[in-house]
């Protein structure tokens, strides 16, 4: 039975938001494809993860078995995150453009997944790439939405676009290679022409495709 975890995290609601409308079309079509599915859902658009603190640090780069209590509570919604990756084989990431770059809620979660002795392992023996990922095999959907467009490489926009490579840069710490990840970008949200209606349609179209396809692999979405 396959893991599918699901992150939401626009601050708008169902009804409002297009990355919503995206993670809620990708798990529809996911289940239809391997109805056995556990589907975990971690919305931290509208339940955000606080940033990371002082205290959050100490604890983290504290052997576990050096940790005080108050370090370990400190580190608990962190370990419930890390759970929830570790458990997925199938990670979509409902991702909204904010001011070029990720929300800070879904920043936030990384933050909190990002741990040393959990989800990598630090060790200056290995020279000058001294971070080496502990997971591995899982496949990375970044379901996102834009209000200008372009942001693609080679588009009129693509040196601003601070969200997607971010996401490629951390995919290591979620078990997933950079190279294979799934990006599908609503564009033109803010112009409500008829691009922006091509650019909806487009994207429902692939977020059908890659959902089918990554529940029964090898069968034609
Ligand atoms: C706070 C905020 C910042 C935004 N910043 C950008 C931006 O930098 N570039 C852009 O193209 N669109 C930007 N937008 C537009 C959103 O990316 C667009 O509305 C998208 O559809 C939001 O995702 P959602 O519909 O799932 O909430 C911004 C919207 C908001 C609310």
């Amino acid at each position: 039975m396959a893991t599918l975890l699901r992150i939401d995290a626009s601050a708008q609601l169902e009804d409002r938001s297009l990355t919503r409308k995206l993670t809620g079309l990708f798990a529809e079509h996911f289940l239809k494809g391997a109805p056995g599915t556990e589907v975990i859902v971690r919305d931290v658009g509208h339940s955000p993860v606080p940033p990371i603190d002082h205290r959050f640090i100490h604890a983290a780069f504290t052997s576990p078995e050096d940790r005080d209590p108050w370090m370990n509570e400190r580190l608990h919604l962190s370990d419930q995150l890390i759970e929830e990756v570790e458990k997925a084989d199938v990670i979509v990431l409902g991702v909204p453009m904010y001011n070029y770059g990720m929300p800070a809620a879904l920043k936030s979660w990384v933050d909190h997944v990002a741990r040393i002795g959990r989800t990598f392992s630090f060790d200056l023996s290995r020279g000058d790439y001294p971070i080496e990922p502990t997971l591995s095999g899982k496949n990375l959907v970044v379901l996102s939405s834009r209000g200008e467009f372009g942001f693609q490489p080679g588009g009129v926009r693509s040196h601003l676009n601070a969200l997607d490579p971010a996401i490629a840069a951390c995919a290591h710490y979620f078990g997933a290679e950079a190279d294979d990840i799934q990006t599908v970008a609503i564009e033109y949200q803010e112009f409500k022409d008829a691009r922006h209606q091509r650019s909806v349609a487009l994207a429902e179209k692939s977020t059908r495709e890659i959902a089918l396809q990554l529940a029964s692999p090898g069968v034609a979405a």
